[in-house]
Parts: C-alpha cells; structure tokens; sequence
C-alpha cells in the first residue's frame, strides 16, 4: 500500500500487518520515530496523524492509509527547524533526549491547536510523553515562552 509521510508517498509492504513505528523504522529508515514501551504507554513512537499525537508502536500501518503522517524528520522546512525545536534547543532542555521526538511531535500538535496554552494546558497537553530524565520543568518552561 501507499502511505504519505511527510508530505511525500512511500510505498510499503503490508504483509504480516506491521505497526505504523515497524514500518517507519525498518522499511522507511524514519529512524527519528523512537521504540520505548511498545504498548503505547511513553509517547516515544509518537508521530502526528492528520495532526493528531498518535504513538505508532500500535497503530496498524493499514490504519494510516489516506492519512498525513508526519515524523520529527518531517518538521524541519528548508533547512529551517520548527519553532518548538528552536526553543528546546536554545533552552538546553534535553538530556539523554530519547523522548525527544515524540514530547516534541505532541508539542507541536498542542501548541498549533491552543498557541496561547497556559502551564496546566502544557503539562496535560504532554502527559502521555514519558521523560526517563525527567527534564519536565525545563520543557514546560521552554514551551511557556513561545506559548505567551
Ligand atoms: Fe509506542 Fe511507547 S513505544 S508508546
């Protein structure tokens, strides 16, 4: 089958039913896209369908089909990085930085439906994204100051 990431369609073999993450991985080499839990409980898998969170380590590759995927690959624009990931950057946030894609991804489809989001909005907008390092405060902080 067809599937569009980033804005571009990829075709991909469907046999045995992979999840969207196996797909992106180990056909597409999206190697951005991160394997935590594998049962959609950390939010490291997660990429954005049709705009929305969606941790693809259980999401049937099948179920995508017609659908925009988009991956932490997809965020830079000519060579330019997304705002939120200018930010984190600049603000030294991260540590080992595996939750990366994933706490961004969800930062991004948060920030892009309530741009003005407050603390409590941040901090639930982002509580299906597990940081092992638990660098929280610093993310938050860093998103309060392109969301104000
Ligand atoms: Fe998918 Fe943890 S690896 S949610």
């Amino acid at each position: 089958m067809k599937i569009n990431i980033n804005n571009k369609e990829y075709l991909v073999d469907v046999a045995n039913n992979p999840s969207l993450l196996e797909v992106l991985r180990d056909q597409l080499d999206f190697t951005g896209t991160k394997y935590g839990c594998g049962e959609g409980a950390c939010g490291a898998c997660k990429v954005l369908v049709n705009e929305n969170p969606t941790p693809a380590c259980i999401t049937p590759v099948t179920s995508v089909a017609g659908k925009k995927v988009t991956t932490i690959e997809g965020l830079e624009v000519n060579g330019e990085l997304h705002a939120v990931q200018k930010i984190l950057l600049e603000e030294d946030v991260f540590q080992c930085s595996y939750c990366a894609p994933g706490m961004i991804l969800s930062a991004v489809a948060l920030l892009k439906k309530r741009p003005n989001a407050n603390e409590k909005e941040l901090i639930d907008g982002l509580n299906g994204n597990i940081c092992r390092c638990c660098t929280y405060p610093a993310i938050i902080n860093a998103l309060k100051k392109l969301s104000q």
